[in-house]
């Protein structure tokens, strides 16, 4: 691996712990101003200096934060598609490695439809983003997207995106947590991260979720919705830190949301 592509990464992935805390407000690529994210500048502020990186779309990031960012950007380059539309399944790449080159992007994400009718596209895609990354040093984080389709987040079938998306040479994954969670941290060769999905019923779930997704060997987080939807969204990112970066268990990181 080269010099640019390992610095890229030692950014992002705490070289010392080896462990992330991302902050995902890349939402609005197809959800439009979803709830308590309406105005992104407003959310994003007080969470920066609790996260280790911000994953984001070039719209969101040039128009809603501060030039002077000192954290890492993970540049979500993948859309084409929307909640109301036809099949969410259908994306493509919509940013182009330059762009995300010149807004200093860390990383790139792109989504992945594995056993969708869009599977062959996203997948190629990916092997695309990859290509044009090794030619710059662009490490690319592929997410294993399940759309409107949430019951799909089982260990067999994550398992299997994980392990495609690795061995179409994404440096890291995104994926769900999910029951026997370890088998799919096992089989995936590169650094796996969690999204939150859906706002769960209570500030406590997310927690145990982000616990158990790092005992049982992920990487870290990359969360959205279960922080910033969150009354203590300042609390619920400092407490999953502290879990991610401290192995804290969730009662002691709990008292971040007194
Ligand atoms: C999909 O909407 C995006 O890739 C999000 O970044 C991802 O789902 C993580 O956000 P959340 O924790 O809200 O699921």
């Amino acid at each position: 691996m080269d010099w640019g592509m390992k610095n890229r990464l030692s950014k992002l992935i705490n070289p010392e712990d080896g462990r992330a805390v991302w902050l995902a407000v890349d939402h609005g690529y197809f959800l439009g101003p979803v709830s308590k994210l309406e105005e992104p500048a407003k959310t994003i502020k007080p969470l920066i200096p609790y996260t280790d990186a911000l994953m984001l779309t070039r719209g969101t990031l040039r128009n809603c934060v501060d030039t002077g960012l000192k954290i890492p950007v993970i540049l979500r380059v993948s859309g084409g598609n929307s909640i109301v539309g036809p099949a969410l399944s259908n994306e493509g790449i919509q940013t182009s490695m330059e762009e995300a080159i010149r807004l200093n992007a860390s990383a790139v994400a792109i989504s992945i439809y594995i056993g969708t009718e869009h599977e062959h596209k996203t997948l190629l895609s990916l092997g695309q983003l990859v290509n044009e990354g090794q030619r710059y040093g662009m490490p690319v984080l592929a997410v294993t997207a399940v759309g409107k389709e949430l019951e799909k987040r089982d260990a067999r079938y994550l398992s299997l995106c994980c392990r495609i998306a690795a061995e179409l040479g994404a440096q890291m994954v995104k994926t769900y947590y999910c029951d026997e969670f370890s088998k799919v941290v096992k089989s995936c060769p590169v650094p796996l991260v969690i999204a939150g999905g859906p706002k769960l019923k209570t500030g406590m779930d997310a927690l145990e979720l982000a616990y158990a997704a790092v005992r049982e060997g992920a990487s870290g987080v990359d969360m959205g919705r279960n922080i910033w939807q969150s009354e203590k969204a300042v609390g619920m990112i400092r407490a999953i830190r502290a879990i991610v970066h401290e192995n804290a268990p969730v009662k002691e990181a709990a008292k971040f949301l007194k």
